[in-house]
């Protein structure tokens, strides 16, 4: 057998590298490489020779299956997120940033199933039994019949669930605190994470038991992420949110199960999380209707419309080269909008400070909100409100055009039934309801411009100047 020789192993990525570097290559973080020991866990060479293969069936792709058998937890929000249920048998990878409400979330999910007659078992490696107990109370969950630990060892937490009658559901809070004793490494490192990780799913498979692993997202790579365990699981759902406001988004960026897109929205109290069945509302809460720099976007959340307001602050600069600061969509998508603003529509905004804030704290990531964006940053520069009742979507193309944009029948039902009774939306989207009124296609964005400012004109002093 040859020496085993070390190994650094990137916390952050997984990347595997012959000798100690300041930054990974993988994923270009920093300080994140320690040494590990190859010949434990997930990826360790071969111990031994090895064995001969045993050639197993082949089938094919038709045939009988069965529909994946779900637990149902009554909360519908987080029902939505997995799809459906926990599927049994199945892991689900359940991340987010310290603090955020994981714990929280679960805990209510084990309530709400533990009500239900499942029989649920809660591991916790990060708190004290008396801890957790703390907080079962404030969510009115002491009463149930979750069953609790407070265990970090991989082979106790197995030889545990295998005792007494099958648990259909167990939660491991945090997969980070994991450590098991066939491996050499330190708790929260790559290789301990992955081995407690591909134990947990093994127990899963086996036995049809839904697993729940919890994962903190962590910056300083001191321990390892849940982005080195994505792929082994079933489901990765991502709880995030924002430290300044009191809601909660989970959201579903893998499901074998299921759709991905699908989002769960929640409402921060001292008894935990509420269900928000009409995150709109939330969104659009506390909106100013008379305050020029504010559109109204009507985007989806995988087959949910949301609606959400934009909003941009356009201001002569002070400094020699102008700001750009934008919060809740990305950056680079901003600059091709003013880029296009200027180049086909003759808004000049290259000696303008351009602020952009999506409300609430809520992140957007759908090419459709290109004319909100702009209709925000027009009305912004033109002093002119637009409309209050008036959503605005479609995509935007380099050359100013406005591209149609998928699921429109259902972004103005949802824009009716709150009110907007107007919207600015591309020209020959597919599924228009007939009959409708209000509606304003547009083909370009300099429609657009017009529709807000009257005329380019408007805009003809800062034109006039260079
Ligand atoms: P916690 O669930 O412990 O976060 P995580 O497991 O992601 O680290 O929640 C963090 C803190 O926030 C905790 O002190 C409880 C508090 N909290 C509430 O008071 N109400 C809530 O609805 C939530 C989600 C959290
Ligand atoms: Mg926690």
């Amino acid at each position: 057998m040859a020496k085993a020789k070390t190994q650094f192993v990137c916390q952050n990525c997984g990347t595997v590298h012959t000798r100690w570097a300041g930054k990974c290559d993988g994923c270009g973080e920093w300080n994140t490489i320690i040494e590990d020991d190859p010949l434990g866990g997930i990826g360790g060479g071969p111990g031994k020779t090895p064995k001969k293969g045993r050639a197993v069936a082949l089938t094919t792709l038709s045939g009988e299956t069965e529909e994946a058998p779900r637990v149902q937890t009554g909360i519908s929000e987080l029902d939505r997120v997995t799809g459906g249920g926990f599927v049994r048998g199945s892991a689900v990878l359940v991340g987010g940033d310290p603090g955020i409400g994981k714990s929280t979330l679960l805990m209510q999910a084990a309530a709400a199933l533990s009500r239900r007659g499942h029989r649920i078992i809660y591991v916790s490696g990060e708190e004290a039994v008396a801890q957790v107990r703390l907080r079962a109370q404030r969510l009115g969950a002491a009463s149930t019949d979750v069953l609790l630990a407070a265990e970090t060892n991989v082979e106790d937490i197995l030889a545990t669930l295998a005792e007494g009658k099958r648990p259909d559901l167990v939660i491991i809070d945090s997969i980070q605190t994991l450590w098991s004793d066939i491996v050499d490494s330190a708790p929260g490192t790559v290789t301990q994470v992955r081995t407690g990780v591909q134990a947990m799913i093994r127990f899963a498979k086996q036995t049809g038991a839904a697993m729940v692993l919890v994962g903190h997202v962590t910056k300083e790579g001191q321990i390892a992420g849940p982005r080195v365990v994505e792929h082994m699981v079933d489901a990765v759902l991502y709880f995030e949110g924002d430290r300044g406001h009191h809601y909660r988004i989970l959201r579903t960026v893998k499901n074998r199960f299921g759709p991905t897109d699908e989002i769960g929205v929640f409402e921060m109290s001292d008894k935990g999380l509420r269900e928000v069945t009409n995150p709109s509302e939330l969104f659009l809460g506390e909106r100013n209707t008379k305050a020029p720099g504010a559109a109204v976007f009507a985007g989806m959340e995988g087959t949910r419309p949301v609606l959400v307001e934009v909003q941009a602050l356009v201001a002569p600069t002070s400094l020699g080269t102008a700001r750009r600061a934008v919060v809740g969509w990305d950056g680079s998508r901003l600059a091709m909008i003013l880029a296009v603003l200027e180049a086909h529509c003759g808004v000049r905004l290259g000696q303008h400070d351009v602020y952009l804030n999506v409300a609430g704290g809520y992140r957007i990531s759908e090419p459709a909100a290109d004319v909100a964006v702009a209709a925000a940053l027009v009305s912004s520069l033109a002093s002119t409100p637009l409309p209050v009742d008036s959503v605005f979507f479609g995509e935007v193309s380099l050359s100013g055009a406005v591209r149609p944009v998928s699921q429109t029948a259902q972004r103005l039902k949802e824009a009716e039934k709150l009110g907007f009774a107007r919207a600015t939306l591309p020209a020959s989207s597919a599924e228009l309801p007939k009959g409708r009124k209000g509606l304003t296609e547009i083909e370009g964005l300099p429609d657009l411009v017009v529709q807000i400012a009257g005329s380019a004109r408007k805009f003809g002093k800062q034109t006039d100047e260079d």
